[in-house]
This record gives C-alpha cells, sequence and structure tokens, in this order.
C-alpha cells in the first residue's frame, strides 16, 4: 500500500530577488511501513520537501497524495486536522512552544486530539527519551539535545500513521543519537508507521531501509539499501 506519492512537484518560495525555484518536477513513492532516509547538500531541498509531503507546504504544481489523501483537495483546516490525526513532525528547529513547559508541549497535541490522559502519556513520552527530571522546564531551559528529545517525545505521542522528522539527531551526542534512533525505529516498526527522516548522518542514514537524494531539488536517484 503507497504512504506517500508526489508526481511532479514543483515549489517555489520566497519574494522578488529572494524567489527560489526549490523543488524541481520531484516524483517519489513511499510504500506504508517504509523507512527512508533523506539525504542531500545542504540547500538542496531536503527540510523544503519534508514540509511538502507534511501538507506544510503547498506546491506550485504537482499532486501529493499522503495516506491515500490528495492533500490539494484540502484547505488549511482539513490540512491542520489531516496531520493532527496522521502525521508527526519533527522540525529542524524543534517549533517548541516557548511559553510551555516541556510536559506541556508534549502534552498539548495529545489533549488537542481528544486523549483523556494526555499528561499522563506526556509524562511516559518524555519518559522514554529520558528527559523525566526536566519536565517543567521551558523550551529557553533547555540544551539543544533536550529541545530536540522533546520536539521527538511530541511527535511519537500522537502515535502517527506518518512520521517525518527533519535531522532528529542533528544535536544530540553519539550516545544519545542512537538511543533516540533506536527509538524512533521501534515506535514506528511497531505500529508499521511510515518513517521519513532527513539526515547529515551517514549511519542514520544506512538505517533506513531506503535512501532518497536530493540535489538542487532534483531526486537524483533512489537505491535499496541494505538493512
Ligand atoms: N522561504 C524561502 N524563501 C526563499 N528561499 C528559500 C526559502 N526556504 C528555503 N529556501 C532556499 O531553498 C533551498 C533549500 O532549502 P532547504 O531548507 O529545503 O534545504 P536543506 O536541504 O534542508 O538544507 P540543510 O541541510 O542545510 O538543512 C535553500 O537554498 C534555501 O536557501
Ligand atoms: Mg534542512
Amino acid at each position: 500500500m503507497t504512504a506517500i506519492e508526489l508526481r511532479g512537484v514543483n515549489l517555489a518560495l520566497g519574494k522578488g530577488p529572494a524567489r527560489t525555484h526549490i523543488l524541481k518536477d520531484v516524483n517519489l513513492h513511499i510504500e506504508r511501513g517504509e523507512t527512508v532516509g533523506m539525504v542531500g547538500p545542504s540547500g538542496s531541498g531536503k527540510s523544503t520537501l519534508l514540509m511538502t509531503l507534511a501538507g506544510l507546504e503547498r506546491p506550485d504544481s504537482g499532486t501529493i497524495r499522503v495516506l491515500g489523501q490528495d492533500l490539494g483537495a484540502l484547505d488549511e483546516d482539513g490540512l491542520a486536522r489531516f496531520r493532527g490525526r496522521h502525521v508527526g513532525v519533527v522540525f529542524q528547529s524543534f517549533h517548541l512552544i516557548p511559553t510551555m513547559t516541556a510536559l506541556e508541549n508534549v502534552a498539548t497535541p495529545l489533549e488537542l486530539a481528544g486523549a483523556a490522559d494526555a499528561f499522563e502519556r506526556a509524562r511516559a513520552e518524555l519518559a522514554a527519551v529520558g528527559l523525566s527530571h526536566r519536565l517543567d522546564h521551558h523550551p529557553a531551559q533547555l540544551s539543544g539535545g533536550e529541545q530536540q528529545r522533546v520536539a521527538l517525545a511530541r511527535a511519537l505521542s500522537v502515535r502517527p500513521e506518518l512520521l517525518v522528522a527533519d535531522e532528529p539527531t542533528g544535536n544530540l551526542d553519539e550516545a544519545t543519537g542512537r538511543q533516540v534512533a533506536d527509538m524512533l525505529f521501534a515506535e514506528t516498526a511497531k505500529r508499521g508507521a511510515t518513517l521519513v527522516l532527513v539526515t547529515h548522518d551517514p549511519a542514520l542514514a544506512d538505517r533506513c531501509a531506503r535512501t532518497v537524494r536530493l540535489r538542487s531539488g532534483h531526486v537524483e536517484t533512489e537505491s535499496e539499501a541494505a538493512a
């Protein structure tokens, strides 16, 4: 079954002289339950592609189907609802809410999704990323790696069918990075979820079943990597 299908996707962002044609005729097919590592040089469009397939950027042309849904057929509210139900996003720059504690950051999307035990589950998710001792800290009081783990706990807590993560271990030491990656793969495998992650770390890309390489907004090669 198909998780993600992009056909002829083009996207430009910015205004005036900053206008940049970022995604160029991108075609991509990802099966449900697949783990895909997106790699490529800085500025090649990895984050933009991730945001596009998560429904956070609309393409200028082309079609995107995610979990059977044509994203082009949804208005902004529809897209937000779709994401809330089915997609977990870990941003490169975390996007934690600065006025909320770590616990509140993780519990809030659960509450919005109608979970009665939002705070209990948020506590468990934060424990799983080793942050039981930082529940009441605000993002500004957390290290970069700790913020990254809160963002990960938040994305996983809603048990998404599709998880997209932009450099999920980019700010972590080797041991913590491995631990977080273990959790990421274990959680997605347990639920048969689809995982698309962006990374500059060859070891992390190698853990994915498949690698997609971007160069100047083109999907350059798709090779089956040895698992
Ligand atoms: N809003 C925007 N307006 C104009 N140009 C943009 C905008 N956002 C991104 N770009 C440009 O598009 C290109 C792709 O950006 P993107 O963030 O997708 O790269 P990336 O592959 O994720 O890079 P990195 O590995 O450094 O995170 C970059 O050259 C960037 O400068
Ligand atoms: Mg990026």
